[in-house]
């Protein structure tokens, strides 16, 4: 018996409590109606008479040495903050379900970085926009076939016809309307155009369009920032070239490729065996631009470029079908949970 009370004694002692429910276990455990304590005062009926008053007090001090322990720790965690009322420790954990970003959103956040760095601040602008901003000022004559390069989504809004902005190249002409040069920015944004949805096209996708104007400003002031962009957003192996082009707010223009990142240029399905890989538009802005935006064409000039943020996200992640970027399945978002 004596022994027992040892054990249970060092068991005491020893019983580690660092919160309430822990604290509510020890009770159970030794002090409760049906503890180890309760026990020993019923098994000392059997104990014979001439050591019955040892025991008895072996078990006493044994009850008090739990009770100050429970009643001490009790006091100490009714004294925090947590355990009085907030935090109800007795209730069971439950798992927070942990989100992630959208590609589309960290492809975006690192192109502003790359571009943040050297100098280059955010603007943005109406996703419904006038004709003015997304045609006329970017030299695009009425009734000019280059409108239609861009299928558009118009929009009767009183009088007005509007249309859902085929590109944020419109933001770049309320910023050249509102500032004069110097000018270094990059409009991040959602544009339309009216295009059947398939794995290669979509209503809908993201871009991120560039523009720089000051005095002396040439092209090969752009085919280094571009150049700096790719080895920034691909790899210091990364190359570019650029094949001539057209839109009617530049002249010159040109396309860019970049080379494959990944086949390392070697050739593969991706790129279609040609080890290089389209990712954006470019060009000096046209003078008619800049005189149609309150910019005097005589003394500066500049020039404009724009990427799908698409098209980059799934050059950097391998996603084949476009599609995925807005069909908001889990499965797929999930992946990208430990890419910041
Ligand atoms: N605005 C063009 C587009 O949407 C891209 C571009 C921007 C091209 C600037 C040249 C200069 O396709």
């Amino acid at each position: 018996m004596k022994e027992l009370i040892q054990t249970i004694k060092y068991q005491v002692e020893s019983y580690e409590i660092s919160n309430p429910r822990e604290l509510e276990s020890f009770r159970i455990q030794f002090i409760g109606s049906k503890g180890s304590l309760k026990e020993l005062f019923g098994q000392l009926k059997q104990v014979p008479n001439e050591e019955k008053k040892e025991i008895g007090q072996l078990i006493n001090e044994l009850r008090n040495l739990a009770e100050t322990k429970y009643n001490d720790l009790k006091e100490q965690f009714e004294n925090t903050d947590a355990a009085s009322g907030s935090i109800d420790f007795s209730r069971s954990g439950e798992e927070f379900p942990v989100g992630s970003h959208h590609p589309i959103s960290l492809v975006r956040r690192e192109i502003i970085e790359i571009f943040n760095r050297i100098g280059y601040t955010v603007s943005e602008g109406p996703e419904i926009e006038d004709d003015w901003h997304n045609f006329s000022a970017l030299n695009f004559p009425p009734e000019h076939p280059a409108r239609d390069m861009q299928d558009t989504f118009f929009i009767e809004k009183g009088d007005n016809e509007m249309a859902l902005r085929t590109h944020t190249s419109s933001v770049q002409v309320r910023v050249m309307e509102n500032t004069q040069p110097p000018i270094r920015t990059i409009s991040p944004g959602r544009v339309y155009r009216n295009e059947a949805v398939s794995a290669r096209a979509h209503c809908f996708f993201h871009q991120v369009e560039g523009l720089y104007i000051d005095k002396n400003v040439s092209f090969a002031d752009l085919k280094q920032t571009l150049e700096y962009f790719a080895k920034e957003m691909f790899g210091e192996k990364a190359r570019i070239r650029m094949r001539p082009s057209y839109f009617p707010f530049t002249e010159p223009s040109a396309e860019v490729d970049v080379s494959c990142s990944i086949c390392n240029a070697q050739g593969c399905n991706v790129c279609k065996y040609t080890g290089w890989l389209e990712i954006l538009g470019c060009g000096m802005v046209d003078p008619n631009v800049l005189d149609a935006s309150g910019i005097d064409s005589g003394i500066y000039s500049g020039f404009a470029f724009g990427m799908g943020v698409e098209r980059i996200t799934q050059l950097k992640y391998k996603v084949n079908d476009l599609r995925l970027y807005s069909e908001n399945d889990i499965r797929f978002l999930k992946q990208f949970t430990a890419v910041l």
